[in-house]
C-alpha cells in the first residue's frame, strides 16, 4: 500500500520506496500541504508549519476570530484565488456573476489500485501493476465548482503523478482562465532552481539560480514546449550536488504552452505552480462539463544523480511505449546535412550504398522529397513525391534501398502548410490565422488548425496512406516554427481561448491513432531539433532529435542539460561533417562519434566524400555503437563533469544494472598547453570501476592523438601525451 489515510487526523500519506508526501485536511476543510521529501514515516509533519498573526494576511470569514489562521500563509494543495491568498495561484475562473473568486474545501476522497489514463492527454502508465491512485475532491459551494486532485503513486519508482480535473456543477458556464496541473508548497528550506533554457540550436542549457523574493516564471507561449524553456525544473537545496542534497524534480507531460512559476514569498515559503500557460487561455466550461489538466510527474531524491536516475527509469518504464520501448534502434543515415534540398535519386542511393557498406541499417530521406520543395519557402501540405528529383518515385527508391538490405525512413512536417499548396487553396480556413489580419510568417509556412477534426482526419489519411503504400519503417515528425496568430475558423468568438489546448488534444489524438495502428514504425519527434523535447511527446515517440546543432562540442552542454531529466535512449544524436555546418568548428571523427554514442546514434553527412580511412573509422564506430548500445539504452547514467568542468572537458559513464560492465566517455574540449591532467572519477558500483573485466573507455579530444589516458587506482587521469590512439580502449 502506498496511499494511506489516517481518518482521525485527516492525514494523507503517500509513500514511495524512498520518499513521503503528506497532506492534511484541517478543521476548516482546507487541504494543507505538509511535506514532500525523503522518507519520514507517517509522523504528522504539521509541526513544520507555525501560524502567527501576520499583518496584512487576512482571515477567512469563519476563522475571523483566529487572526493566526490565514490562507495567505498556509501551505496548500490547491490554493484558493481572490479570497486572501496573495501568492501565485494555480486556478482562476470567471464565474457566471463575473466574480473571479474561488475557495476550495475538502469534500471527499477515493483510493483505488492502478490508474486511469487521462482523457485525451498523455499520461504515465502502470507498467508493473503497482500504482495506487488517490483522488481528493474539493468543492466551492458558492461557485458550484469541484476540483478532483489526482495523485498516482508509483512506489518503487519514487514518482507521484498529479493532475486536476475541474467540474462545473452549476447551471451556467464558467470561463477557466488558469488551470494548472499542480501547486507544490515546498517544505521550508534554502531552495535553488535548476532549469533548462535555450534557443534554436542551443537547447536545454542548465542554469542554477537562487530564489529571490518574488516570482520567477519559466514558460512558453510559442505553441510548443519550446527550445527556450523546457517543461522540467528541479528545486534543490542550496548545498545539493550530484551526490547528495534535497532535490525535487517537476516534469510536465505537455507539449504546448506551459508555465512554471516559482515564488519565494515574504516569509521565505516557496510555492511552485506548473501547467498550461494562462496567457491566451480561456476555456468555456459548460454546465456539467469538466476540464482535465495535463499530468505532471514529481520525484524527490537525495542528490541530482539520484533524481536523474528516477526520471530516466520512470521514462523508460512508464512513459515510453511501443515496439521500440526496450529495443535497439537502428543506426541511421540521414541525408539532410549531406544534400539539404538538393536531392537526386543518384545522390541518395550513393549515400545509402556507402552507408550500408559501413554497417548502417536505416536510410532516412529528409526534407525536400516532395513537390515544390527546392527550398524552405514552399511545398508543405500536399506530400506528393517530386518525380523530377526521384524519377522512380518513392516506391522505386525504397525498393533499391531495401534491396541493399536497409530499412527506409521518411521526413514529414505534418502540422504545417505552405501558401500555394493545393491543401491551403482548397481549405484556406484550415490554417491558424486571424480574420482580416496578415499572419506572421516563419520559414514561410503556416500552422494547420489541428483543433479541427477534419484536419486531424486529413493528416491521419495522408500519413497512414504513406505508411501503407510504402514500406516505411521510420518517420521523422518535424515542426519548424513557433505558433502565432492563434485563431480557429471553426470555433466561435467565445471559444478562441481554447484553440491552443484543443490543438494539442488534436495532435495527441492523431499521434495516438497512428502509433496504435503502426506499432512497428519508429517515430522520431523533432521541432527544428529539440524544440518539442518533452515527456508528452515521449508518450508517443520514443526518441526526439535533440538539437539542430550537430557540433559535438556544443552538443556536450545540450546533452548534459538534457540528461538531468531525460534518458539517453530518447536523445537522437548524429555524427555530422567537419567543419560543422552550424558552428564552423573542426573536430576529429572520434569526438563526433563519442558524443553521438551518448544518445541514439546516427550519421548525417555525405559519406561519399570521405576518405577510405574515415570510412573505416565510421565502420568501426558503428560496430562499437552496437557493442555499447544496450549499456547506453538500459544502463545507469552518471555525469562525471559538472558545469565548471565543462569548459575543459566532459565525461560521463553508463554502468550496467548488474554493475559488471561500464562505458566511460570523455571529451577534452580544451587541451590547455602545459596544463594539469584531467582527473575523472568513475561512479557506480565498485565492481564496475575501470580496471575490471569488460570496462570500456572512449576518449576523444580536440587533438586526441596527443592524449594519454592512464589509470590510477579509482581515478582516470587524462593528459597530453603521445600514446593514445583514440577510440575504444579496453582496460
Ligand atoms: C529541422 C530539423 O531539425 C532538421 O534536422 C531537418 O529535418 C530540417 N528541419 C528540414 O527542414
Amino acid at each position: 500500500m502506498s496511499v494511506h489515510y489516517h481518518e482521525s487526523e485527516g492525514l494523507f500519506v503517500l509513500e514511495t520506496a524512498r520518499t513521503v508526501y503528506q497532506m492534511k485536511v484541517d478543521g476548516a476543510g482546507v487541504l494543507r500541504h505538509l511535506y514532500y521529501g525523503m522518507a519520514c514515516g507517517h509522523e504528522d509533519m504539521s509541526y513544520l508549519y507555525r501560524s502567527y498573526d501576520r499583518g496584512f494576511s487576512g482571515n477567512p470569514y469563519a476563522q475571523r476570530d483566529d487572526r493566526a489562521y490565514s490562507l495567505d500563509t498556509l501551505p496548500q494543495e490547491f490554493p484558493s484565488c481572490g479570497v486572501g491568498d496573495y501568492r501565485v495561484s494555480g486556478f482562476r475562473a470567471v464565474l457566471p456573476d463575473g466574480s473571479r473568486c474561488a475557495d476550495f474545501r475538502y469534500q471527499t476522497h477515493a483510493i483505488f489500485s492502478g490508474r486511469k489514463p487521462l482523457r485525451g492527454l498523455p499520461s504515465a502508465y502502470d507498467s508493473d501493476g503497482e500504482a495506487e491512485t488517490l483522488v481528493i475532491t474539493l468543492t466551492d459551494a458558492c461557485a458550484r465548482l469541484a476540483v478532483r486532485l489526482t495523485y498516482v503513486v508509483f512506489a518503487s519508482a519514487d514518482v507521484i503523478a498529479r493532475s486536476v480535473e475541474i467540474v462545473n456543477n452549476g447551471a451556467q458556464p464558467v470561463t477557466l482562465e488558469k488551470a494548472s496541473s499542480a501547486v507544490l508548497d515546498l517544505p521550508p528550506g534554502d531552495w535553488e532552481l535548476l532549469h533548462f533554457h535555450g534557443r534554436h540550436c542551443m537547447e536545454r542549457q542548465p542554469e542554477r539560480v537562487p530564489l529571490f523574493h518574488g516570482t520567477l516564471s519559466l514558460s512558453s507561449t510559442r505553441g510548443m514546449s519550446s527550445h527556450q524553456h523546457n517543461p522540467f525544473v528541479i528545486l534543490c537545496d542550496r548545498c545539493a550536488c550530484e551526490e547528495s542534497g534535497d532535490c525535487c524534480g517537476i516534469m510536465l507531460l505537455y507539449s504546448g504552452n506551459h508555465k512554471t512559476e516559482v515564488e519565494r514569498d515574504q516569509f521565505d515559503s516557496v510555492r511552485v505552480v506548473t501547467g498550461i500557460h494562462d496567457e491566451g487561455f480561456a476555456w468555456q466550461l459548460g454546465a456539467g462539463e469538466s476540464f482535465q489538466t495535463p499530468e505532471v510527474i514529481l520525484s524527490f531524491a537525495d542528490g541530482l544523480t539520484a533524481l536523474s536516475h528516477r526520471f530516466h527509469d520512470f521514462i523508460r518504464r512508464s512513459i515510453l511505449r511501443g515496439a521500440y520501448q526496450n529495443r535497439r534502434r537502428p543506426v541511421l543515415i540521414n541525408n539532410w546535412e549531406a544534400t539539404y534540398f538538393d536531392i537526386t535519386e543518384e545522390k541518395v542511393l550513393a549515400i545509402a550504398a556507402k552507408a550500408r557498406s559501413l554497417g548502417i541499417e536505416l536510410f532516412v530521406l529528409d526534407d525536400g522529397w516532395f513537390q515544390n520543395r527546392s527550398d524552405d519557402n514552399a511545398g508543405l501540405g500536399d506530400w506528393e513525391v517530386d518525380r523530377k528529383k526521384l524519377p522512380h518515385g518513392l516506391d522505386g527508391l525504397i525498393a533499391q534501398i531495401n534491396g541493399m538490405g536497409m530499412q527506409f525512413g521518411l521526413w514529414l512536417e505534418p502540422e504545417m502548410v505552405s501558401e500555394g499548396s493545393a491543401l491551403l487553396s482548397a481549405h484556406p480556413d484550415w490554417a491558424l490565422r486571424c480574420p482580416g489580419r496578415a499572419p506572421s510568417m516563419s520559414r514561410c509556412q503556416l500552422v494547420l488548425d489541428l483543433s479541427r477534426a477534419e484536419v486531424q482526419e486529413y493528416l491521419y489519411d495522408k500519413i497512414a496512406g504513406l505508411i501503407t503504400n510504402y514500406p516505411i519503417s521510420y518517420i521523422k515528425w518535424d515542426f519548424n516554427r513557433s505558433v502565432s496568430d492563434v485563431y480557429s475558423h471553426a470555433l466561435p468568438r467565445e471559444r478562441q481561448g481554447e484553440v491552443m489546448h484543443r490543438y494539442y488534444l488534436g495532435l495527441y489524438r492523431l499521434m495516438e491513432r497512428l502509433t496504435a495502428r503502426f506499432p512497428q514504425v519508429l517515430f522520431e519527434g523533432c521541432a527544428g531539433g529539440g524544440g518539442r523535447f518533452d515527456a508528452g511527446m515521449l508518450c508517443y515517440f520514443p526518441q526526439i532529435w535533440c538539437s539542430d546543432n550537430t557540433d559535438p562540442v556544443a552538443r556536450l552542454m545540450i546533452q548534459y542539460g538534457t540528461s538531468f531529466g531525460y534518458p539517453s535512449c530518447t536523445v537522437g544524436a548524429h555524427v555530422s561533417a567537419s567543419p560543422n555546418h552550424q558552428t564552423g568548428r573542426h573536430t576529429p571523427q572520434a569526438t563526433r562519434g563519442v558524443v553521438a554514442m551518448a544518445g541514439v546514434p546516427g550519421y548525417e553527412l555525405d559519406l561519399t566524400r570521405l576518405t577510405e580511412a574515415e570510412c573505416r573509422e565510421i565502420a568501426e564506430q558503428v560496430r562499437r555503437c552496437r557493442e555499447t548500445e544496450a549499456l547506453v539504452r538500459e544502463g545507469v547514467h552518471y555525469r562525471l563533469s559538472g558545469m565548471r568542468e565543462m569548459a575543459r572537458y566532459a565525461a560521463w559513464e553508463y554502468v550496467s544494472r548488474d554493475g559488471t560492465r561500464a562505458v566511460l566517455n570523455l571529451v577534452v574540449t580544451d587541451p590547455a598547453a602545459n596544463g594539469m591532467p584531467v582527473h575523472v572519477k568513475p561512479k557506480g558500483p565498485r565492481r564496475a570501476l575501470p580496471g575490471r573485466r569488460g570496462i570500456h573507455l572512449h576518449g576523444a579530444g580536440a587533438d586526441e592523438r596527443r592524449l594519454h589516458i592512464r589509470k590510477t587506482d579509482r581515478r582516470l587521469s587524462v593528459r597530453r601525451g603521445d600514446r593514445h590512439r583514440g577510440g575504444l580502449c579496453a582496460f
